[in-house]
């Protein structure tokens, strides 16, 4: 597949070169520094390049949306016309100052911007773990007890590019329903975070689901 990265830091630099290393084109987009996208796409191998949001944008067939909150309407204009695409989220509602969501409860931030794009089909996926245990998971990936990644959306197509995105970093995808659940999800990720920053052990922390019984 072709991959925009809208917003290369954390997330989007490790999922991105995630993306890449499993086989798909890359195009990383959005830093204050052209040259961190240029380095990131070298780094990342020959399926990958820097380039505007628009060009990230340009024949994707999904885009990964990570970038603060407050930087969401920024990138979307540079992105230009979205109509149709696959948009894939791990953004987080979250204040200026990170320290609560913006957005919760009757809403949430992947509905927020499925409003912003309604042209766009929206995926709330990657966002409920800590970017420092991407590539963990990556290299992980032959283990058979994989941890579990959940996403939601409303578009059955959409959600198939999310779940193969997800399969390619090596966790097991947990469809969680319409996009709405999201509102479930987002603060799921605030508990995810204080674990991974305030508990024992480090960030590489990843969840997994068990089901028992039956
Ligand atoms: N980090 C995590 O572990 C984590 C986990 C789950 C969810 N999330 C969510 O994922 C989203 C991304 O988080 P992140 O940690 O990846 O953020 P980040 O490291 O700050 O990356 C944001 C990217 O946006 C770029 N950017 C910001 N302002 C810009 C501007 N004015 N012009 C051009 N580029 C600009 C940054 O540029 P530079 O390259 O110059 O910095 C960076 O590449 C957030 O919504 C966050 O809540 C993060």
């Amino acid at each position: 597949m072709r991959i925009g990265i809208l917003g290369s830091g954390l997330m989007g630099g490790k999922l991105g070169t995630l993306f890449a290393r499993a086989g798909h084109d890359v195009t990383f987009s959005y830093s204050h520094s052209p040259d961190k996208l240029k380095k990131l796409a070298r780094k990342a191998g020959k399926t990958a390049r820097a380039g505007s949001p628009a060009d990230a944008a340009r024949d994707a067939d999904a885009l990964l949306l990570a970038v603060h909150w407050s930087r969401m309407e920024d990138v979307l204009h540079q992105a230009g016309d979205l109509k149709g695409k696959v948009i894939v989220t791990c953004s987080l509602p979250m204040s200026q100052n990170d320290s609560t969501l913006v957005i919760a409860h009757a809403s949430s931030g992947a509905e927020a911007l499925a409003k912003m794009v309604p042209r766009a089909k929206v995926v709330s996926a990657f966002g409920t773990v800590p970017s420092e245990v991407l590539f963990d998971v990556f290299e992980g990936k032959r283990r058979t007890r994989k941890p579990s990644l959940v996403y939601c959306g409303d578009d059955a197509r959409a959600k198939r590019v999310a779940k193969r995105l997800i399969a390619d970093v090596g966790f097991d995808p947990i469809d969680a329903g319409p996009l709405k659940i999201a509102r479930y999800a987002e603060p799921f990720t605030l508990l995810i975070a204080q674990l991974a920053y305030e508990g024992k052990g480090g960030p590489e922390l990843a969840y997994r689901f068990e089901r028992l019984g039956g």
